[in-house]
């Protein structure tokens, strides 16, 4: 379940300070969108590599973890939803499960820097205004 509510700005979407998160982990968040439905997101930091999907499996729609946060299998090679199993690579294909061959809907991040610190920021997603 999504545990983080963030605010938005101008342009692009307010997520977390890159210092929040893991170097290697996965974080979920509640992105409040202006004039439309909170945005579940889950954000995957490999190191410099960071992605963001929508937190929502493409087998039954419900959201990937049971517990905060935990989203990746135990190699952090795989986010893996908890309802039946299955697994998304880092592009968040389906590899294995019972939506195998469909995929997490994608979304394009960024490092922003404000107030002199760096912020992960979600650019609108097309269907937010
Ligand atoms: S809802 Fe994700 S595998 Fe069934």
């Amino acid at each position: 379940m999504p545990n983080r509510k963030t605010g938005s700005c101008a342009g692009s979407i307010d997520i977390c300070g890159l210092d929040e998160m893991p170097e290697r982990g996965a974080r979920g968040f509640e992105l409040a969108m202006p004039d439309a439905d909170p945005l579940p997101i889950i954000v995957w930091r490999d190191g410099e590599q960071l992605r963001a999907f929508v937190n929502k499996c493409p087998h039954l729609g419900l959201p990937l973890e049971t517990f905060p946060d935990k989203f990746l299998s135990q190699d952090a090679r795989t986010l893996i939803c908890s309802a039946h199993g299955a697994r998304f690579n880092a592009e968040g294909d389906c590899t294995s499960g019972p939506c195998q061959g469909d995929a997490l809907t994608k979304l394009d991040i960024r490092v922003v820097v404000r107030d002199t610190k760096p912020r992960l920021v979600l650019e609108r997603p097309s269907g937010h205004s």
